[in-house]
């Protein structure tokens, strides 16, 4: 993607200048700026850094993770989180959203997803590696991409978003709640207990804390409230493919290595059954 294609009209205008907090805007299809002279350079790929002068944000995703995200999303293996994801975010008797910031937003493709179903809203994704960014940045013509960090201040407006989302990734209470316009909502997709139960013995994976939705409320509170609560399984049958580039993508990659993931994939049927549940909660600024 040439870096000259436009922003998305509207995404900007949710950005603020991650040095000193004012508005940024798009003088060209080449960069960001704000009113003190602060600039971001776009890379070819299409995203923009944000991050402060000398901030390290945590690396994030490796481009083998990536990889396998776009691949296993592609096959559309997680739509029905998707479709979670957007019912959530539509809910409500108070028309559809105008904007999206998809926090630890990863390749883009739920936001696109949710983007589909609201043919006029704008969406940032916000994410610490680049090599997800990069994807990003072509996932959806109305998505804007921004590497940057979720525990750092958000380089985005006060009170300018209408929906955040977090999928999987990192929840910032403060943050989040600044961004949000007053009637705004954050919705939070976590991992259910029983999420990928029968892939855990066999391969070793991780375990969903058992104790991950007090820890989620702890994040949150007091800076939100919980409005909703909502969930999604289905079990989906996945063969050996399928099965490897769902762990490489996801944070057991980080604990297994190739070769002890490629013989335990081998031991298992050429189909295996395997539960997708996830917990998908709405909140609501506190104040
Ligand atoms: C499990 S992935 C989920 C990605 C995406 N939400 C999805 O479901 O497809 C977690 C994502 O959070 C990103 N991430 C981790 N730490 C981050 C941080 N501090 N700020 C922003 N993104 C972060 C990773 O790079 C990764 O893309």
């Amino acid at each position: 993607m040439s870096p000259r294609r436009p922003w998305p009209a509207g995404a900007v205008e949710l950005l603020a200048c991650p040095v000193c907090a004012a508005p940024l805007v798009a003088p060209d299809d080449a960069g960001l700026v704000c009113p003190a002279g602060h600039s971001f350079d776009r890379a070819r790929q299409g995203h923009v850094t944000l991050l402060p002068p000398g901030h390290v944000a945590p690396s994030g995703d490796s481009a083998a993770m990536v990889a396998d995200r776009v691949a296993f999303l592609a096959a559309g293996h997680y739509a029905g989180v998707t479709r979670a994801l957007a019912d959530a975010v539509v809910a409500g008797d108070d028309g559809p959203p105008g904007s999206l910031l998809d926090l630890g937003g990863g390749t883009g493709q739920h936001l696109a997803g949710v983007l589909d179903r609201l043919p006029g809203t704008v969406g940032v994704v916000l994410d610490s590696s680049r090599y997800a960014a990069r994807r990003a940045a072509g996932a959806h013509p109305r998505a804007l991409a921004v590497v940057g960090d979720a525990w750092a201040r958000l380089p985005v407006r006060d009170a300018a978003v209408d929906r955040v989302l977090v999928v999987f990734a990192p929840r910032n209470g403060p943050e989040t709640a600044r961004v949000l316009r007053p009637g705004g909502r954050l919705v939070v997709v976590t991992p259910a207990a029983d999420h990928l139960t029968e892939l855990v013995g066999p391969l070793g994976l991780l375990r969903v804390d058992p104790d991950k939705a007090r820890r989620l409320s702890a994040t949150l509170e007091p800076h939100l409230r919980r409005v909703a609560a909502t969930g999604h399984r289905e079990r989906l049958e996945l063969d050996r493919t399928a099965v490897t580039t769902l762990v490489g993508m996801g944070p057991h990659a980080r604990h297994l290595g190739p070769g002890e993931l490629a013989a335990a994939v081998a031991g298992l049927p050429e189909r295996t059954p395997v539960t997708v549940s996830v917990d998908v909660t709405t909140w609501m600024p506190a104040g």
